[in-house]
């Protein structure tokens, strides 16, 4: 729905012009957009307050039928329970986002380094290649530490974007979660390296994406440097409760501005459809909070695709046909993924890059 697009821009990009005196002035309750902002759900913005609100923007000078989100989304997973499907979401969605024609760039923010070095076969160290802590640094610009991941075999694609882009890590940016550690100055300044990475990159890529540690010290920077975080989780019952606090903490952050980050909610994996105790917790979860229609079934071969250095679409057919067809709901999911996530934020094809 355009009109919320409109406003979650205004929310993020204008903060001086507060939605609150917007309503006002259309004389609207406050709270409904809000949460449709906090949400990215349209279902709280109805018509009739659609029709109330269009003219107040008008009055300010935006279009009411442009398109703001023109630039280049940033996008964290991050939930601080580890092995939840953070690192393998990344890399799928990218390559989703990828095989629909969006430019991605992913960023490995992870002291583990396990997007890098396991999903993406790729070592920093070894190799001499530069990675995100040298920018950090401040010892490489960030355009030398930009690496192509790899070009498709298969020939759909328009020639321009046969592969998607990343920024490594490796061990090496442990020091940078020990510095961390040492105090709030210190996560400040990373943070603002944080915002000016996302700068040089904003105008080149649709989707910036980043994987974080689940260290919350070490997530920190990235994720406030981020427009809109997801909360990957297996829906078990021991760490909903957890989960709840993170994107509780987002949203209390969101709302009191000082931080400009919305929760775009949970995105459930490894999900067993055919387990009661699954689709109860969904259900539960799914009534309060936001949540991803799409849940990533869970699948042994993912676990496979991790450690052979491969996304889930990139599986040869010889492949294809030995894994029996288990890798086709993998892809299914995270194909669907990808849709529902530009759906929500309001990216259209007008937009790739
Ligand atoms: N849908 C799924 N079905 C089955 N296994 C999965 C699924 N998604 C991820 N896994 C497996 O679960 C393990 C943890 O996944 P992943 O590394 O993506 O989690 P993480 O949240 O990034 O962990 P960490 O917090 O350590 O960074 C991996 O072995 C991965 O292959
Ligand atoms: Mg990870």
């Amino acid at each position: 729905m355009k009109i919320l697009n409109l406003l979650t821009w205004l929310s993020k990009e204008k903060r001086n012009l507060n939605i609150r005196g917007i309503c006002e002035q259309a004389g609207i309750p406050h709270q409904n957009v809000n949460s449709a902002i906090n949400s990215l759900d349209s279902k709280f913005i109805s018509a009739e307050t659609a029709q109330k609100i269009i003219p107040v923007i008008e009055k300010f000078g935006f279009d009411t039928n442009a398109n703001y989100f023109g630039k280049g989304t940033v996008l964290s997973l991050y939930n601080n329970k580890g092995g939840v499907g953070k690192t393998t979401s990344v890399i799928n969605i990218g390559a989703s986002l990828h095989r629909q024609g969006y430019k991605v760039i992913l960023i490995d923010t992870d002291p583990q380094a396990s997007l890098t070095q396991d999903a993406l076969d790729i070592r920093p160290r070894k190799e001499g290649l530069n990675e995100l802590v040298d920018i950090l640094n401040d010892e490489v610009p960030v355009e030398e530490a930009i690496y192509q991941v790899y070009e498709f075999e298969e020939d759909e694609l328009n020639e321009k974007y046969q592969h998607f882009d990343i920024i490594p890590s490796s061990t090496k940016n442990r020091a940078l979660s020990k510095a961390l550690v040492s105090g709030t100055s210190a996560i400040s300044s990373v943070r603002c390296i944080y915002e000016k990475v996302i700068y040089h990159l904003r105008d080149k890529y649709d989707f910036i994406i980043l994987d974080c540690p689940p260290e919350e010290l070490t997530a920190e920077p990235a994720l406030y440097a981020s427009d809109y975080v997801i909360v990957p989780m297996a829906p078990n019952k021991m760490d909903a409760s957890k989960a709840v606090n993170v994107i509780q903490t987002i949203n209390d952050a969101n709302r009191s501005k000082k931080e400009n980050v919305a929760c775009l909610g949970f995105l459930f994996t490894r999900v067993k459809k055919e387990t009661k105790l699954h689709g109860n917790i969904i259900h539960d979860l799914e009534a309060s909070f936001p949540t991803f229609n799409t849940v990533i079934r869970s699948n042994i071969i993912m676990e496979e695709f991790a450690s052979a250095g491969v996304d889930v679409f990139r599986y040869v057919e010889e492949e294809l046909n030995k894994s029996n067809g288990t890798i086709v709901p993998a892809r299914e999911d995270y194909k669907a993924l990808a849709e529902e996530l530009i759906l929500k934020l309001g990216k259209n094809g007008a937009e790739k890059k």
